[in-house]
């Protein structure tokens, strides 16, 4: 079986491309990734000299060099990760958005289409259903629940989606998508909540939460999202789609004081800053579809994820050390200055 696998330069991709040299060792992986700053050559490190491992930079979105690379490789399974994947920098500038999130993603199943696939499996998110009111914890996303969505970031995502459907429906290509909830673990890039908290502490530096931090997400642990995806694209049913969630929810605050917690640091170091625009209350994931279908449950709980997410954080400084470090300061500047 050969996976080409797009976006694996980055946090989920990483890990997902780690995952699956452990478990096959008779799959070939080749992952394409245009090294955007949110792709990371260190993420992949361990694995560079693996035989059945190929690393190729290049854009989704650019026609002429996929279809090579398609025509080359002449792949079994595509699963795509690659994305523009950060809510405030879809607000901040939301072209990019379109450009990898929609085009590329119409590339990528063009290529499909002409060149032949097992399976194109989209790696989507919770966000395409927009969000959940506070006040009412029995309502949950399903499959069903209509597309309501609210950034940039989220509005390019479920276009993606609908293309990815239509080209199910039209040209009979194998499809799966995926949506899942908030991912959290090693390899996390420290613009998003978790490990820029964690990086924040680790420096004793202010961790700006946003409004009340009364908002809701449910954490996944990524290496728990890596299974489903395996699980999806040998098992799950041309054509559908699976959510993707394990009944882990907390409020931003609940979050930020455990790190704090984990970590010995004071509460402090909390400054509550302006809230971010059109912020989703809640996301909450009904699984039920693909425990049923196809086995997938959660491994790892929330309490004991987070504390394996610190300990990754502490053991591999240099990583976030490195990109802190660099071009990541202007943009901390840009997002965190004013607020
Ligand atoms: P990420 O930002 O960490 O990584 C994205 C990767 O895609 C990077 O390596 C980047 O270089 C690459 N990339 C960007 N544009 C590209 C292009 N045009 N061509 C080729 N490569 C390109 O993202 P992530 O958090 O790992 O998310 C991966 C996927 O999972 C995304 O599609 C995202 O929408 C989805 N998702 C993320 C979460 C989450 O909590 N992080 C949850 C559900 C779904
Ligand atoms: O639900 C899945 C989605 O989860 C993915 O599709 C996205 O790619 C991923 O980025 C994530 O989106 P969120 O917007 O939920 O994640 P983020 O880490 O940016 O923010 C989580 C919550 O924390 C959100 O309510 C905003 C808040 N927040 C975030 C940052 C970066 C803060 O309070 N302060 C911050 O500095």
């Amino acid at each position: 079986m050969k996976i080409i696998v797009t976006g694996g330069a980055g946090f989920i991709g990483g890990n997902f491309v780690h995952y699956m040299l452990k478990k096959y060792n008779d799959y070939k992986i080749i992952c394409l990734d245009k090294l955007t700053y949110a792709g990371n050559l260190e993420t992949l490190a361990p694995v560079m000299e693996n035989k059945n491992f190929k690393f190729v930079k290049g854009d989704i979105a650019d026609r002429e060099f996929v279809y090579n690379l398609f025509e080359e490789e002449k792949p079994d399974i595509i699963v795509n990760f690659a994305a523009e994947s950060h809510v405030d920098r879809s607000i901040e500038d939301p072209g990019i958005f379109l450009q990898t999130n929609v085009i590329g993603t119409g590339v990528l199943l063009d290529a499909c289409k002409k060149y032949g696939i097992k399976r194109y499996h989209q790696v989507s998110t919770d966000e395409v259903y927009g969000d959940l009111p506070l006040d009412r914890p029995d309502l949950f996303f399903t499959e069903s629940t209509p597309l309501h969505t609210s950034s940039p970031y989220s509005a390019s995502k479920a276009s993606a989606d609908l293309l990815v459907q239509a080209y199910h429906r039209t040209f009979k290509l194998p499809i799966t998508i995926s949506r899942c909830s908030n991912n959290y673990g090693p390899y996390h890039f420290p613009e998003k909540l978790i490990p820029l908290m964690i990086a924040n502490a680790l420096n004793d530096k202010q961790l700006p939460v946003y409004g009340k931090g009364e908002n809701v997400r449910d954490w996944l642990y990524v290496e728990d999202h890596c299974r489903a995806i395996d699980m999806i694209i040998h098992n799950g049913r041309v054509g559908e789609v699976y959510n993707i969630g394990g009944h882990n929810e907390r409020t931003n605050l609940e979050v930020v004081k455990t790190i704090i917690k984990e970590l010995g640091k004071s509460e402090d170091l909390i400054k509550y800053v302006t809230d971010r625009p059109g912020h989703d209350m809640r996301y909450a994931i009904d699984p039920t579809k693909i425990k049923e279908e196809l086995g997938w449950e959660p491994e790892t709980l929330f309490d004991e994820g987070i504390k394996k997410t610190i300990k990754w954080y502490l053991d591999n400084k240099e990583w976030w050390t490195n990109i802190i470090n660099g071009e990541y300061q202007n943009y901390y500047k840009k997002m965190y200055e004013n607020k």
